[in-house]
């Protein structure tokens, strides 16, 4: 689409600088460990070093006689005001601090107060705990076996380790198809726990006025207006009431679905403050963080896929075991207990589908969050995408080949799938055969089986995902029964210029930049005089936040739609002021103009003088406008993604040797953005396919629990992306836009495990579980007798 606006207004499609930069990149920003208040005391927390365990006895005497250290804060202390407990999102309980045990290492135990960080952390070494320890589950499938220990015992009619059986589709259709079918395949897949290891760890600073009565929060918090509900739902009967909470989430250093949840450490940080009357900050250091904060997909996944004879997809079956750890505290729409995994039909016309998913206890972590992922859908699209390819393998069709025949034919949207969804607009041929001729496809296949012949391992991977972004529809979406909509409210000033508020909250993905341009596209006001806040609940609409690609499908839309109804009544000022009927005006981006005599025109600058100094009698004065926009669908961006690599027979490395990301995420607001959204994504994509994964021993010990084990990819990692695109705007956002924030996250580790396995499959390889570690590699190429 080109720009409609001139690059001096930056409406949509212009490349603009983006404007929270000059702060960002000289060190200016102002983070929650960035805010200082007079008389502030610190908390540090007390961790379990077991998995499992009675809590014996807390001794905080020796801490106390450290100067400095003001208090010791239990379970016992918070169950006096019934705050030791709190809900989570998907309405499961999780511990603020154990009162009797802890369920995973790591786990909150105690809390200390100090006139100073460090030495709240000298008091945490003070702390004396006897634990008594208990049995230890770390494994989802031996959880929900008969005799496993329960570990919920503090649901008193809890009899095993199960939290909810989800399923959908249509069984006995799925049966019949899978009993018809000439070619069918099965297939384990595990999607290892990750962790989004956002640059900034999760914080607070909580300030209890006890004069006012007023509780103001500084917090990492993607979803400030829903945190500020459940503070005071939870905390009503302490006093704590709405109108007199204020949460303001700062500049936020990534937050990935990481910063969605309620953290122990926030509310004992409130609960600190209100009793203090003292401003108290807590901010997780980098192990905390890894160690104990919620964790994303986690998913045991039995995958298997149907075909007829000519290689024609009939059906798909999933049965996947969800490990949460202790508590569900995963931040999923409440319908929805696995999330959006529904898509994993993904972009192939399956004429049948049936997916199971239950959910279970361990003691670890609470798990399932969205990882920069529409809930569980990287699951989803990983799953058909390793299927697909298996698929295409095992007939001896090449996989482009195979998708192409397989794929929702273009003409046929929107497109019911087999699950249910309603699939808004998509092309995904165009995507492939885009990819396809920018990486040379067919050059690459020949370069591959020559190099076969000489022994070399080159493998071409590719992966055509669909995504659902924006929840969502609020006869379907709520959060603890908050509708899913998002807000925006604008108001013009008298010069023109403007202030625009929306009830989402960037982490870094540049709302400050993209709000203002969606402002200068439909009222012409340049996005250099458009301010955008968000994060501040005081101020700002009620929006249920940012996550999921959300921001853009939902707030994005409220933009839009309350710019439209400022020029409502911007066309009728226009007329006052021109003495022409309403009908007889014309838009163009920044003035009306009356019809064929365009120099006769009124521009949005002027009109907003008059909004406030001669506006029609009988007309309300001022220009501004609130929407608060509920969407129609969800949107659905899509992709093809190739990568070839090539693996090194001596240590098992695979090398990343070109990656093409063709993306489509309908009309663009700000194609530098959309870009560097894509690039980082693709680096968090290669992330979990290559190095990322956090795992325990029998004994519930977390594996990968600090950067020396988490092995974080670099920029020495990162292959050069190569990035284009189609565009199939979506047919009901007011922009035509989707979202694309996780796109490549959701896309690029099927891409980067196909090329491997495709390097590999002559040998009798048909998967292997990421991370595809050199080690897992040169296990492999060993067992197959072609290690060096
Ligand atoms: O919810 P979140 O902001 O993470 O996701 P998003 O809606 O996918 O947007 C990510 C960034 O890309 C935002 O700055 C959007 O405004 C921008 N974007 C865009 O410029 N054009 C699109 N079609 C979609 C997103």
């Amino acid at each position: 689409m080109a720009p409609r606006t001139s690059p001096e207004v930056g409406g949509m499609g212009h490349s603009i600088k983006r404007k929270e930069d000059p702060r960002f990149v000289r060190g200016q920003g102002t983070y929650v460990d960035d805010i200082r208040l007079p008389g502030m005391i610190y908390l540090d927390i007390v961790r379990s070093p077991f998995a499992h365990a009675t809590i014996k006895k807390i001794n905080p005497s020796k801490a106390l006689s450290i100067p400095g250290v003001l208090a010791v804060i239990t379970g016992q202390d918070l169950a006096k005001y019934n705050l030791h407990w709190m809900p989570t999102l998907m309405s499961d309980t999780q511990m603020v601090l154990p009162v009797d045990k802890v369920m995973f290492q790591s786990q909150e135990v105690a809390a200390v107060l100090a006139t100073d960080r460090y030495i709240a952390a000298d008091g945490v070494e003070a702390v004396e705990v006897e634990y008594d320890p208990l049995p230890v589950v770390v494994d989802p499938k031996k959880a929900l076996e008969p005799g496993a220990p329960i570990l919920r015992t503090d649901k008193k009619d809890k009899k095993d380790n199960h939290i909810f059986h989800w399923e959908v589709g249509d069984k006995s259709a799925t049966e019949k198809a899978f009993a018809a079918a000439k070619t069918t395949i099965r297939q384990d897949i595990y999607i290892p726990r990750i962790h989004v290891a956002s640059i900034e760890t999760p914080g607070c600073v909580a300030q209890f006025d006890k004069v006012t009565g007023k509780l103001t929060v500084w917090l990492t918090t993607q979803a400030p207006h829903a945190i500020r509900t459940v503070v005071a739902l939870v905390a009503g009967h302490v006093g704590l009431s709405e109108e007199k909470i204020r949460i303001i989430a700062p500049d936020i250093g990534g937050g990935f679905g990481g910063k969605v949840p309620v953290y122990p450490g926030y509310v004992i940080a409130i609960a600190a403050s209100v009793l203090t009357g003292k401003p108290v900050k807590w901010v997780e250091d980098r192990m905390e963080n890894l160690q104990a904060d919620s964790f994303a997909r986690d998913y045991h996944i039995t995958a298997e896929l149907a075909a007829e004879k000519d290689g024609t997809l009939t059906a798909l079956r999933i049965k996947t075991i969800a490990d949460h750890g202790y508590t569900d505290a995963a931040a999923n729409p409440s319908k929805f207990p696995a999330g959006l995994f529904g898509i994993c039909t993904g972009s192939y016309n399956l004429k049948a589908a049936h997916v199971q998913v239950d959910g279970a206890y361990t003691n670890k972590p609470p798990g399932g969050i969205a990882y920069r992922c529409s809930f569980r859908v990287t699951e989803a699209a990983y799953a058909i995408e390793r299927m697909v390819d298996i698929m295409a393998h095992e007939l001896n069709m090449d996989p482009a080949d195979f998708r192409r025949k397989n794929f929702i034919p273009a003409d046929s949207f929107p497109y019911k799938s087999a699950l249910g969804w309603e699939y808004d607009s998509g092309n995904y041929d165009a995507a492939l055969t885009k990819a396809m001729e920018k990486i040379g496809y067919a050059g690459l296949r020949k370069e591959q089986a020559e190099k076969r012949t000489r022994g070399e391992l080159m493998g071409i991977g590719i992966s055509s995902f669909t995504e659902i972004v924006g929840a969502g529809p609020s006869k379907h979406f709520d959060i603890l029964g908050l509708k899913m909509f998002d807000s925006c409210e604008i108001r013009v000033h008298p010069t023109g210029k403007a202030i625009a508020r929306f009830g989402t909250k960037s982490q870094g993905q540049g709302h400050e930049t993209t709000y203002a341009q969606i402002v200068a596209e439909e009222l012409g006001i340049p996005a250099s005089h458009v301010l955008v806040e968000e994060g501040d609940t005081d101020t700002a609409p009620y929006g249920l936040g940012t996550y999921a690609s959300r921001s853009t499908p939902t707030a994005g839309a409220a933009g839009a739609m309350a710019a439209r109804k400022i020029r409502d009544k911007a066309r009728k000022i226009a007329a006052h002021l021109l003495e022409a009927r309403e009908d007889d005006l014309e838009w163009e981006p920044g003035k009306f103009f009356v019809r064929g005599n365009p120099g006769n025109a009124k521009t949005i600058q002027e009109i907003a003088l008059a909004a406030y100094t001669n506006h029609p009698q009988g007309t309300e004065a001022g220009l501004e406008a609130v929407s608060y926009y509920d969407p129609p669908n969800l949107t659905f961006p899509f992709g093809s993604y190739i990568c070839v690599v090539d693996l090194d027979k001596g240590t098992g490395e695979v090398k990343i040797r070109r990656f093409v990301a063709v993306d489509d995420c309908g009309n663009i607001i700000n194609p530098m953005i959309v870009e560097g959204q894509i690039h980082g994504g693709l680096t968090m994509g290669m992330a979990p396919a290559l190095y990322e994964e956090i795992n325990y021993d029998e004994e519930g010990n977390i594996q990968g629990g600090s950067f020396m084990d988490y092995l974080l990819p670099t920029a020495v990692e990162t292959p050069n992306w190569e990035t284009d695109k189609t565009c199939t705007p979506s047919p009901h956002h007011p922009l035509g836009a989707k979202g694309v924030g996780e796109s490549a996250t959701v896309g690029a580790p099927a891409a980067i495990v196909n090329a491997v396995v495709d390097a590999l499959w002559h040998l009798g390889v048909r998967h292997i579980d990421i991370p595809i570690t050199p080690a897992k590699v040169w296990k492999c190429l060993r067992d197959h007798g072609v290690s060096e």
